[in-house]
């Protein structure tokens, strides 16, 4: 029991921790001029054009815009799932283009949670074990990674569905148990690419209100791409693309303060 307390106090004390040293750090994702071309036989495609994009620690931005606009491409290449062409992104003040593959991959593992559309959760292990996971594959002792699996779940108001397998699970569930995945090693940031978008609107409804309420007490910073209104006007900002360019990023007021991860202003869709 007295382990369990330690584990977690653990677990908190680096996620205050992490979040403190971000927010001194400036931007947590700051990138300039990213090229991205995918090239096939047939075609070329410039899915970014020279695109500037930066996320301040706390904040939960929305990413919009038509399909085929560049959002996915985005949201890969911010991440460091795919590599870009030219231009520069930094994470946390590092430049992702002087890390090696090795270290690219365990900052992603330990760094960065993500969450997609498709819940992703291997079907033979139960909610717990999937949340556990991430946390085996960072290192973490198997004891810890249970007390933490546990915590993450409770967080996403799971605690009684610990041992259900994903198949016992509605779709919402499915969807928090991956967003306690995400959450498993105390992200600085949470990727999301339509995680609303299997859902039905009651559920999409709630799972938004899960990642609103993580942001505001948390302050987990959010990167959330999504083709709808409703859920892009729960962020704090929406960004528009278009053709592979940004063409409104939702400008922050002044005013805006990490600390408080939330803007003093009302800026938002309608800025
Ligand atoms: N691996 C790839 N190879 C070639 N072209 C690609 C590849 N991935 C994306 N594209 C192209 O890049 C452009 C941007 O694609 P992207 O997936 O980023 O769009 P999106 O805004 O996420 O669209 P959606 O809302 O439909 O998911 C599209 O024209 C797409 O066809
Ligand atoms: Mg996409």
């Amino acid at each position: 029991m007295r382990l369990k307390v330690v584990a977690l106090f653990a677990a908190r004390a680096g996620a205050w921790l992490r979040k403190g040293l971000c927010m001194d750090a400036g931007p947590i994702i700051s990138a300039t001029a990213v090229v991205k071309t995918y090239r096939t036989r047939e075609v070329v495609v410039d899915a970014l054009k020279h695109v500037d994009f930066e996320v301040m620690p706390g904040e939960m931005v929305a990413v919009m815009g038509p399909s085929g606009s560049g959002k996915t491409t985005l949201l890969n290449c911010m991440s460091g799932l795919d590599s870009i062409d030219s231009g520069d992104v930094s994470i946390a003040g590092q430049l992702l283009r002087t890390m090696s593959d090795d270290a690219l991959s365990d900052y992603r593992a330990t760094s960065m949670g993500f969450v997609f559309q498709a819940y992703n959760l291997l079907p033979v292990l139960s909610a717990q074990e999937n949340v556990e996971l991430p946390l085996m594959l960072a290192g973490t002792s198997s004891k810890e990674a249970q007390a933490r699996a546990v915590e993450k779940l409770e967080l996403v108001g799971l605690g009684d569905r610990t041992d259900h397998l994903p198949a016992e699970l509605s779709g919402g569930q499915q969807q928090r148990v991956a967003i306690a995945r995400a959450l498993a090693n105390d992200p600085a940031i949470v990727w999301g690419d339509e995680l609303t978008g299997n859902l039905d609107s009651t559920n999409s409804a709630e799972i938004m209100e899960l990642l609103t309420r993580l942001n505001k007490e948390q302050h987990q910073t959010f990167v959330i791409v999504t083709h709808s209104e409703e859920v892009g006007a729960l962020a704090d900002r929406i960004v528009r693309m278009n053709d592979g360019v940004i063409v409104d990023d939702g400008s922050r007021g002044d005013d805006y303060s990490a600390s408080a991860g939330s803007y003093g202003t009302t800026a938002g869709a309608e800025d």
